[in-house]
């Protein structure tokens, strides 16, 4: 179901005591206002438990920034879908560029990941992006489109109505250097065709794609005006309490 949502990816930040008391900040933010869109934050893992007892998570959904692609087992040190439920998440974000760049996800990986998420009741938050060098190539398009194929267009269309999608050019991660809106309603616009073409008009149009990549308080209500783009991933500017809520209060 297509909704506007804006969902915080704190990454490796925050100790639980910090995390704790920043997840307790949005909540208590989030009392005073009605946001216009679904509010999300996605903490390490370990965090999880611990923020899902302080938050109401009527106001508040909670996601893990990833899980293993393997439901149990001798996997040292992984996390599992099952695990990351049974901590009152659900959500989880899949497909990260920085966990395709340092730990080698491929699309293989995460259909597997996808497929055991949406088995444990997990909201996929699936990214898709292109780096500087295909941004200035011009084959932007082509990239993301062979993401998405890859990786989800072998699901059900009942499946797919599952997924989240958020487009983060890489080059615009961290970098302050966002996308302009124009750049990534283009984009947005273009994924949205490619579920079309792929399921049909219905679904297409029923599928949240978030924009993610630098996007901040000052840049987020021009961003969020734009027809294809239904909110945020928000990466530093989640990490502060205000700043994530100028984000949430822009619709
Ligand atoms: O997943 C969101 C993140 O990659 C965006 O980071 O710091 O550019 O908002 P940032």
């Amino acid at each position: 179901m297509r909704k506007n949502v804006v969902a915080g990816n704190w990454k490796m930040n925050t100790t639980l005591q910090e995390g704790v008391a920043l997840a307790k900040e949005v909540n208590e933010a989030l009392c005073g206002v009605t946001p216009k869109c679904d509010v999300v934050i996605c903490t390490p893992f370990t965090h999880l438990a611990s923020v899902n007892a302080v938050i109401d998570t009527n106001k508040l959904g909670l996601g893990a920034e990833n899980c293993a692609d393997h439901k149990s087992g001798a996997y040292t040190g992984e996390v599992s879908a099952p695990m990351v439920a049974s901590t009152g998440a659900t959500y989880v974000i899949l497909g990260h560029s920085e966990r395709r760049q340092y730990y080698g996800e491929t699309s293989e990986i995460l259909k597997e990941k996808v497929a055991l998420a949406l088995e444990n009741n997990l909201t996929p938050i699936f990214c898709i992006g292109e780096v500087l060098a295909e941004r200035e190539d011009g084959s932007y398009n082509e990239v993301v489109k062979k993401q998405i194929e890859e990786a989800l267009f072998h699901l059900s269309a009942e499946e797919f109505g599952k997924i989240i999608l958020a487009y983060e050019p890489v080059w615009a991660i961290g970098t302050g250097k966002t996308a302009t809106p124009e750049q990534a309603e283009d984009m947005h616009a273009h994924i949205r065709n490619l579920i079309a073409e792929r399921y049909g008009k219905e679904v297409a149009d029923n599928t949240s794609i978030l924009y993610g990549g630098s996007c901040k308080p000052s840049n987020a209500k021009e961003l969020f005006a734009k027809p294809d783009i239904d909110g945020g991933l928000i990466g530093g500017a989640a990490l502060d309490a205000a700043s994530f809520m100028g984000i949430v209060t822009a619709f």
